[in-house]
Parts: C-alpha cells; sequence; structure tokens
C-alpha cells in the first residue's frame, strides 16, 4: 500500500527507544523527515528534554518551519506494584500524571498551532489498554491514560474544523524496556522463594491476557501510526485502536 506520505514532517516525542523509536523508524522508510525529543538523547535526531516542561516542547515545536504529523509515545509507571492502591502512596501519582498525561497536553499545546499553519496533519498519542480496564496494576499509570484516552476525542473535536485529526494508539504488552519495570516492581512484592525469571513472568501473563498468546512488537504500532499518519485513514479520528492481541475487546 502507497501510504504517499514522502517529505512529509514529523515530531516523534519520546524516540529514543521502544515503540516511539520503531516509529520513528517507520516514518524515515516512508520517506519522512522525523525529529525526536526525549529526555535521552540516544541519537542525533532526537532533541534532549523532559515532557513535562512545556518551554522545552515550546523550543522543539520551534525547530519545526512546518510539521504534519506528531506522535507522543512517551510513558513511565509509578515503580510500585499497584494490588491493592494502598501499595502506592498518593504522592507516586503526580509524577506519573505529570509525565503520561501533562506530557502529551503540553505537546498537543505546543504543536496544535503548527498543524493548523501547515493545512492540517495528524496527532496520535500512545495510549494503553489499561486505561480501558481500571487495571490494578499501577493506578496512577492507568488513570493517566484513561485521561489521555478522554483528551483525545476532546482534541480531535477541537481539531477537526481545521483538518487535523487526533487519535490514541493503545498497547497491551508489547517487548520493550517498560515490561521489565512493571516485572521488576512485582517481584519485590512477593516472597523470594516466589521470585520469577522476566522470560517466564511474560510468558505467564501473556498466556493469562492475550487471546493470541504472543508478544506484540514496537513494529505493529510503526505500521498503524503510518498508516494513521496516511490519506487512507483520512475519515478516522477521535478513536482508540488496540493492538493488544485482544486483550479488550468493545461490542
Ligand atoms: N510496552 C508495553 O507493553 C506498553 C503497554 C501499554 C502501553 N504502552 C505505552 O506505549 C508507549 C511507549 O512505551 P514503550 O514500551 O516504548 O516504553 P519505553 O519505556 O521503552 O520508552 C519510553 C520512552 O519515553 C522516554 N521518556 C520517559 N520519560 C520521559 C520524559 N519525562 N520526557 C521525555 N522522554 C521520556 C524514555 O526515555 C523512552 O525513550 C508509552 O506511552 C507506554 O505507556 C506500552
Amino acid at each position: 500500500m502507497n501510504l504517499n506520505l514522502k517529505n512529509h514532517s514529523v515530531a516523534v516525542i519520546g524516540a529514543a527507544r521502544g515503540i516511539g523509536r520503531a516509529i520513528a523508524d517507520g516514518f524515515v522508510a516512508e520517506g519522512c523527515s522525523v525529529r525526536g525529543f526525549d529526555r535521552d538523547k540516544a541519537a542525533d535526531f532526537i532533541t534532549a528534554g523532559d515532557v513535562a516542561s512545556y518551554m522545552a516542547l515550546q523550543d522543539f515545536a520551534a525547530e519545526f518551519e512546518s510539521v504534519n504529523h506528531v506522535v507522543f509515545c512517551v510513558g513511565i509507571g509509578s515503580g510500585k506494584f499497584g494490588f491493592p492502591f494502598w501499595n502506592l502512596d498518593p504522592s507516586d501519582w503526580a509524577r506519573v500524571l505529570e509525565v503520561n498525561l501533562i506530557g502529551a497536553v503540553n505537546v498537543a499545546h505546543a504543536f496544535a498551532p503548527k498543524l493548523i499553519k501547515s493545512g492540517g496533519g495528524s496527532m496520535l498519542f500512545l495510549v494503553s489498554v489499561a486505561g480501558q480496564m481500571g487495571s490494578q496494576t499501577d493506578p496512577p499509570y492507568s488513570a493517566s491514560k484513561a485521561a489521555l484516552i478522554n483528551f483525545t476525542q476532546c482534541a480531535a473535536k477541537d481539531l477537526g474544523p481545521h483538518n487535523v485529526r487526533v487519535n490514541a494508539l493503545a498497547p497491551g504488552m508489547v517487548k520493550t524496556e517498560l515490561n521489565h519495570s512493571i516485572w521488576a516492581a512485582g517481584q519485590k512484592k512477593r516472597p523470594e522463594s516466589e521470585w520469577q525469571s522476566f522470560d517466564d513472568w511474560a510468558a505467564e501473563k501473556i498466556k493469562k491476557v492475550s487471546h493470541l498468546g504472543r508478544w506484540q512488537m514496537p513494529e505493529e504500532y510503526a505500521a498503524m501510526a503510518t498508516f494513521l499518519a496516511s490519506d487512507h485513514a483520512k475519515n478516522i479520528t477521535g478513536q482508540t485502536i488496540n493492538i493488544d492481541g485482544g486483550q479488550v475487546m468493545h461490542a
């Protein structure tokens, strides 16, 4: 399928590794010009900064003469195990919301005027199945993703008349560093005799949550992100699209 994205200008926030890096590579493979933003300057195409800083994102947006597509791939957990929620302290919530939700809002504010000025385009937020089902693993993480799904719909309504489409992409269990921190936080809550290797923990969890019984891979999100940026998706906005092995099914 020809996506016709050649020479489009793309901003990928959270581009150093994992899903964000795969999405950046996916747009480059389509002939796009890609600039990334991440707290980790892992490559030359990345500007270093924290998404909690609106000023840093405004400076990053100013690097673009025009921009066609913006993808927000940052996400962090609390680093604690959430069963039950009082395992966490209320103060554990602030940083997760600041990065996962306010970070995305900062990106939307910094880039919306540029997308409008470019005559249209797309914005995509990486969310999670955790934001659709009251997942207990890490309540601030789940709540931040639920809020971002809601903001996606709000932004899609506001930006629709300007020909800017806004969607969310929800992974289930993807083979990236993020799952290592979830595994590590979970092991700390178990007696040492019950500790599992990462591979055993992942195999057990995947069997439980995925109807296809396999990991999702970062490249699958790149394929969907580039499709959603293309004109083939010109009538898709305000949607949350799950790539999750059927973990969450909506009627
Ligand atoms: N991996 C999964 O199984 C999974 C499942 C559901 C949802 N997601 C979501 O998908 C997205 C990508 O996840 P991933 O697995 O690639 O994660 P990852 O941890 O591998 O990568 C996240 C990237 O964000 C960057 N980052 C983190 N905090 C930042 C900050 N404050 N400012 C700037 N950059 C920052 C990191 O340096 C890293 O490059 C996230 O939004 C995550 O919540 C992932």
